[in-house]
């Protein structure tokens, strides 16, 4: 496929907030219930179009989220213009880890111009969920992100919120 540009775009959030499994879902349509944990960091890549005849490369970096793999997922932050910012809806924890991460992410990149969107993933466990969209949303706007629910398991939001990342720096 022929494209016009190409954006490195970053993965991040705790272990097991469903990152891999977004990625698996974007890049080859396919979702598994048994996931390994990244080691380390892995490589997948998209043509998307954003507009007519207006195509883009996403490079895209799954970032392990186990803390001792952080040594070498830092180093892929600063080649990055973008990334998407995950936690796991059914997840308090990795909630509040959100801060955390973004400044993780000011502290190895000076000055940090990496635009981000807010992901709150495995949106398909309603029943199960431990944070709701109008707390996330609040979140989002103090931190001045746009926020995006996705499902990986149902497909739900996924091309949608590559598309939103993708304009975002587009835009910028
Ligand atoms: P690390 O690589 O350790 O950082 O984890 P990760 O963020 O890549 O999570 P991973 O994709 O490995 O998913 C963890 C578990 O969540 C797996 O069992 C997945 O099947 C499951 N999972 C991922 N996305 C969804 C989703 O949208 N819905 C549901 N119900 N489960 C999901
Ligand atoms: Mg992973």
């Amino acid at each position: 496929t022929i494209w016009q540009y190409q954006f490195r775009i970053i993965l991040l959030g705790d272990s097991t907030v469903g990152k891999s499994s977004l990625l698996k879902r974007f890049t080859d349509g396919s979702f598994s219930e048994v996931q390994d944990p990244t080691v380390g960091v892995d490589f997948y890549a998209r043509v998307l179009e954003v507009e007519p005849g207006c195509r883009i490369k996403l490079q895209l970096w799954d970032t392990a989220g186990q803390e001792r793999f952080r040594s070498i997922t830092r180093s892929y932050y600063r080649n990055s213009v973008g990334g998407l910012l995950m936690f796991d809806v059914t997840n308090r924890k990795s909630f509040e880890s959100v801060r955390e991460w973004l400044t993780e992410v000011n502290n190895h990149v000076y000055p940090s111009k990496t635009i981000f969107v807010l992901v709150g993933h495995k949106s398909d466990l309603t029943d199960d969920r431990d944070v709701s969209r109008e707390e996330a949303e609040k979140l989002a706007e103090a931190l001045d992100l746009n926020y995006i629910e996705t499902s990986a398991k149902n497909n739900t939001n996924v091309d949608l919120a590559f598309m939103k990342l993708t304009e975002c720096i587009y835009d910028s």
